[in-house]
């Protein structure tokens, strides 16, 4: 029938990263009400998954499939502002499975959005340069830009002006997601940082100790020792269940060599990091009759690097690429 192969669009089923920080500073309030910060982020393989269905269409129609039925959910929100760019129509079906947990400093929400940004221009034939897709992400959200790329990568600014940094082994980590929500902006406000913060030059320096420790070891676990996450303290007080969880964390690694426990983002996911996954079970094993663990989810990933997170990238939408193509983001085959 050849009108139902004309009708067929162009579909593929995108892995969607989640990231952890590695480490995380809060410098001054900058006066936009922004604050000023230092982060490294690093994806890791924990991934929701998206299927993605393009058709060209005269009008715009944009539908998703979402079990966890998210309110203004980025991916239209992203898929609105790549159909803009183009100046395209387009009848556009989503289908998420939700695995990073939400509201756990593990941007899932942010990397939807820069999948749909890296998908949707090669299904649609059409190219976006990397500097108007990272106006266009910087506009959705501050953890976005970094997903256009992957890895570890230093965040400066309100965390869009990035780094890459060494690629670092692909250390196990374990995350503990505790059924706590952490809003993010009281985290701020708590902080209490002023325009005029004067902890920044010892924050910058001891920040700057441990980037220089991932370059050297090349390795979050080994490097960990120096790293740090501002949010921690006010967090943990307000949310004593984190505060123990981290504590556990620490006991249970304390044995390993080289093992780091930190918060990522404004929480509330704690991680420890370990060096090898011996390590890593014979935490799990220590942890799974603790009390503090309970209502928690439990979740074992590693570390990806930016170039394992490209290489995913171009698997993922292979049937669509130019295959002589090796620039970065992926152009398309349908490409005029
Ligand atoms: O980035 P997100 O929308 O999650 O930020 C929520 C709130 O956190 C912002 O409205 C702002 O109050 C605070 N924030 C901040 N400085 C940043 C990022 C967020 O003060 N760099």
């Amino acid at each position: 029938m050849a009108g139902v192969s004309k009708a067929k669009g162009r579909k593929a089923t995108l892995r969607s990263l989640a990231k952890i920080n590695l480490d995380l500073r809060i410098l001054n309030k900058n006066p936009d009400g922004y604050h000023e910060l230092r982060t490294v982020f690093q994806t890791i393989s924990l991934a929701d998954t998206i299927d993605i269905d393009y058709q060209n269409a005269q009008r715009r129609e944009i539908s998703i499939q979402d079990p966890a039925n998210i309110a203004d959910n980025l991916i239209v929100r992203a898929a609105n502002a790549v159909l803009d760019e183009l100046r395209l129509g387009g009848r556009l079906h989503f289908s998420l499975e939700k695995k990073i947990p939400m509201g756990g400093g593990l941007g899932g929400g942010s990397s939807n959005a820069a999948a749909v940004l890296l998908a949707l221009p090669v299904l649609a034939g059409r190219h976006i340069p990397l500097e108007r897709l990272t106006a266009i992400a910087h506009g959705l959200g501050s953890d976005v830009p970094f997903f256009l790329h992957g890895g570890t990568q230093i965040g400066l600014g309100r965390g869009t002006e990035l780094y890459r940094l060494a690629e670092l082994r692909k250390d196990p980590v374990l995350l503990v997601f505790p059924p706590v929500q952490v809003p993010t902006g009281p985290a701020y406000q708590a902080l209490g940082r002023s325009l005029t913060f004067t902890g920044s030059s010892s924050s910058i320096n001891s920040f700057q100790a441990f980037v220089w420790a991932l370059e050297v070891r090349r390795s979050a676990a080994a490097a960990s020792e120096l790293s740090a996450n501002d949010f921690e303290s006010v967090v943990f007080t307000q949310f004593p269940q984190l505060s123990q969880i981290a504590a556990r964390l620490r006991k249970v690694t304390g044995g390993a060599r080289n093992a780091g426990v930190r918060m990522s983002g404004s929480g509330s996911t704690v991680f420890a990091l370990f060096e090898s996954e011996e390590d890593r079970q014979r935490a799990i094993s220590s942890l799974s009759r603790d009390r503090a663990m309970r209502g928690c989810r439990v979740i074992q990933a590693s570390l990806v690097s930016r170039g394992a997170y490209q290489r995913m990238w171009r698997r993922r939408l292979s049937m669509h690429l130019d295959p002589k193509d090796n620039s970065w983001p992926p152009r398309s085959r349908y490409e005029r």
